[in-house]
């Protein structure tokens, strides 16, 4: 079961010697499948941490369900409870093999992770679980990539760029497994420069000059 999500961010503003968003706003819950788009620099990944729990900002409003996120609280547990990741570079430990790294979350303990051999059937990693990752193909790491990251169970997946390595064919396949994973219950939000990535979502953000707006 995926478990209800329902976020609100309001006027986050977030500066470092310059304002990266100003007064940026969001709604996200269960059925939203959404991409931000826009310049390398406009704020996309400063944008993603916040929301991901990983980084403050320093005005505005955050809600993750009943959750008020403060600065300075330590947000760990809830991040583990709703929020997975999904990296343009896999970010996969070379050394060990596909089954030990998609259970290698795990080891930091969830109660209600989702079902491994279900996971692995479903995104054809079956003959990959005893291979070192670092002999993959992009397609396949990123495969496992998100079997890691599905297999937390999490109500919001973010996504920085998931397919920024990929060709056209691993492209549409993760894509599709994205799109799946909205239709079963999943927030989705991917980061791409690619129109034709983010033609794939339902809805289409731009950040520029430190504004969020959905494209029209
Ligand atoms: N920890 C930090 N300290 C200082 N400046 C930072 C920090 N993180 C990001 N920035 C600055 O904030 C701006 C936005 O960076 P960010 O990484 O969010 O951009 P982006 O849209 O993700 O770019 P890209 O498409 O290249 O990944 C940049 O000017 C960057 O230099
Ligand atoms: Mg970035």
């Amino acid at each position: 079961m995926i478990k209800k999500i329902d976020i609100q961010l309001t006027d986050i503003e977030k500066s470092y010697d310059r304002v990266v968003l100003d007064k940026v706003s969001l709604q996200l819950d269960n059925t939203s499948f959404v991409s931000i788009v826009g310049k390398s620099g406009a704020g996309k990944s400063t944008l993603m941490n916040i929301l991901g729990l990983i980084e403050n900002y320093d005005k505005g409003m955050y809600r993750i369900n009943d959750t008020i996120i403060k600065r300075g609280h330590d947000y760990a547990k809830l991040r583990r409870e709703c929020i997975g990741f999904i990296f343009q570079s896999y970010n996969l430990i070379p050394t060990l093999n596909c089954r030990e790294n998609i259970l290698l979350p795990q080891l930091y303990g969830k109660s209600d992770a989702g079902n491994f051999d279900e996971i692995v059937e479903d995104l054809g990693l079956g003959g990959l679980l005893d291979k070192q990752v670092v002999y993959l193909s992009g397609g396949e790491k990123q495969r496992v990539g998100i079997a890691r990251c599905l297999l937390l169970n999490p109500s919001l997946i973010i996504a920085d760029e998931p397919t920024g390595n990929l060709d056209k064919d691993n492209t549409e396949k993760v894509m599709r497994l994205l799109k799946r994973e909205n239709e079963k219950g999943r927030a989705i939000v991917v980061i791409t420069h690619s129109d034709e990535v983010a033609g794939y979502t339902d809805k289409i953000f731009r950040l520029e000059s430190g504004k969020l707006n959905e494209n029209d």
